[in-house]
């Protein structure tokens, strides 16, 4: 079955890089992002998990546990840990997956079989606290994901879980923001944004992004 979104994550308890792990013991309360990767020692992957071990700490702003997965076993991913390691210069800090047996594969279904009826696609899953995922992607196999648009992402659900506004096109953290449209009491309004906002349609209104000096939207 797809995973859609709203739907409660899937829990699994499976084999990794850092032992047995349960994926609602490892979230606890923070947002979590799942990603999964074809299979071990292929180019794309090694730059995908490198690439996310330096943005670590960018996760980490944002209150986000990050979950690697791939379909080979325990000691495949350890010799890849370190090839990964060395070409890429960083150290994986988070753990991956071993999903051999393809159990987290079919609870999530990563595997299309119309692409490759054993290897994985490139799934990633944002996982709110409350355990509902809040965004799918599917990327084919070939084309490594943009982390930094996945960030972005984050950015903007943990604006809109927080504050009554959406993000328009391009939207990057710090650009202003839309009112959603099922505010309209003015009171309310000039409680939520002090600062005002310009309405160019009665549907279209734009405000100034409401956490701007707020650390964290978390
Ligand atoms: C890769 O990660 O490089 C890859 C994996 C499967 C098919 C094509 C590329």
């Amino acid at each position: 079955m797809a995973i859609r979104l709203g739907d409660i994550a899937p829990d699994f308890t499976q084999e990794s890089t850092e032992g047995k792990i349960n994926l609602y013991n490892y979230l606890g309360d923070s947002w979590g992002i799942l990603f999964s990767h074809p299979k071990d020692f292929t180019p794309v992957c090694t730059t995908e998990l490198g690439e996310v071990a330096k943005l670590k700490p960018e996760f980490d702003k944002r209150n986000v546990k990050v979950i690697g997965l791939s379909v080979d076993a325990t000691e495949s991913h350890q010799e890849w840990v370190e090839d990964i390691n060395e070409t890429q210069n960083t150290t994986i800090n988070y753990p991956i997956v071993a999903d051999s047996d393809r159990k987290v594969a079919s609870l999530y279904d990563m595997v299309h079989p119309y692409e490759d009826d054993t290897a994985t696609v490139r799934s990633v899953f944002v996982i709110k606290p409350d355990r509902t995922v809040a965004l799918t992607i599917t990327y084919p196999a070939s084309t490594g994901r943009n982390f930094e648009e996945i960030l972005r992402v984050i950015d903007s659900l943990q604006l809109t879980a927080n504050y009554s506004v959406a993000t328009p096109v391009n939207w990057k953290n710090g650009d202003d923001v839309v009112i959603a449209p099922a505010l309209q009491d003015e009171d309310d309004l000039k409680k939520r944004f002090p600062n005002g906002y310009t309405a160019i349609r009665p549907y279209l209104r734009i405000t100034q992004q409401p956490n701007l000096n707020i650390e964290s939207v978390n």
